[in-house]
């Protein structure tokens, strides 16, 4: 079965592995690319994206930048965590091709409109891109064949005790796009966080040749530190999240209500998960096979790889 899937993204080291699972599976039909600021700034984002387009090689696919600033917050990033260019070590030759006329916002509302029910929508960065298309075609959460975010928690943050960095990096645009006329798939950090990029996934991917040393391995072992205790390897967020749209029999789900604080002092950006709703507006990921999803992943990269050769 074949998925169009549009993917909004803050490219960040797992939003990059992300795109090269959604550009390699051949059940995948990507068709466009929107940035947002988010792990850094927008003009990162958007250059890092262009960058893996051409890299990767998918040049007919459009990018569309978006907000560069949440909807009414001081921005936020994750350079700490991703490197100030936003893809760690990793360097890309310059992009050559340009980047769409379109603002993501109207890029992600034209492309729906044009194919209701047929594109899953994917957002793997803060959600201030969604939330503007929502306000501007409300129509988006029918036209989506699905809507699947990496984001959120039901138990801890990792920006703050509370609150996941793309959720606490637009509280107010997760809002809008949890209240939203659709069901939100919400890949979490209790998800994501069971799939780690250890050694043995790591010796695994190194065996792809110069995209994994090119790549791969420098995107998901950036940060990792083996001296921390009890750290098994670095999570690769986002990919779960593209992984759902493709193979949702790899997860475990259960619906919930989601509201998203947007006025705690210590809470500001927790989904906060009503597991007994009255009436749901999410699916949560709740568990993930974890060989399975590593032996779907490692074998998508392994077909980028085999194909560049
Ligand atoms: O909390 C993890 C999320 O924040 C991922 O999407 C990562 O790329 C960062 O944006
Ligand atoms: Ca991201």
């Amino acid at each position: 079965m074949a998925y169009s899937l549009l993917l909004d993204c803050d490219p960040g080291l797992d939003d990059a592995l992300a795109l090269l699972l959604a550009h390699g599976d051949p059940d995948i039909q990507l068709v466009g690319v929107t940035t947002v600021g988010g792990n850094v700034g927008l003009a990162h984002t958007t250059r890092n994206a262009l960058q893996l387009r051409e890299y990767l090689g998918f040049p007919e696919v459009p990018v569309a930048a978006g907000a560069s600033q949440p909807l009414t917050r001081e921005a936020v990033n994750a350079a700490h965590v991703h490197g100030e260019g936003g893809l760690g070590n990793v360097t890309l030759p310059e992009a050559t091709l340009p980047l769409s006329e379109q603002h993501a916002a109207d890029f992600i509302i034209e492309t729906l409109r044009a194919s209701p029910g047929a594109v899953h929508l994917v957002a793997t960065g803060p959600l201030t891109n969604i939330a503007i298309a929502l306000e501007r075609e409300p129509a988006i959460a029918r036209w989506a064949a699905s809507f699947t975010i990496m984001g959120g928690s039901y138990t801890r943050g990792n920006a703050t005790p509370a609150a996941e960095f793309n959720i606490l990096a637009d509280p107010e645009a997760a809002k809008i796009v949890f209240d939203a006329d659709w069901q939100v798939v919400m890949i979490g950090l209790d998800l994501t966080l069971q799939a780690q990029a250890n050694s043995i996934v790591v010796d695994r991917l190194k065996a792809l040749g110069a995209l994994a040393d090119e790549l791969i391995v420098p995107l998901a072992t950036f940060y990792f530190n083996p001296k921390v205790p009890d750290w098994d390897g670095q999570a690769v967020h986002d990919v779960c999240a593209v992984a759902y749209v493709a193979r949702p029999d790899l997860f475990s789900m259960r619906p919930a209500r989601v509201d998203i604080e947007t006025r705690g002092e210590f809470t500001t950006g927790m989904t906060v998960v009503d597991f007994d709703p009255l009436v749901p507006n999410a699916l949560i990921a709740t568990k993930i096979d974890v060989n399975g999803f590593w032996a779907y992943v490692e074998s998508v990269y392994a077909k980028v790889a085999a194909a560049r050769t």
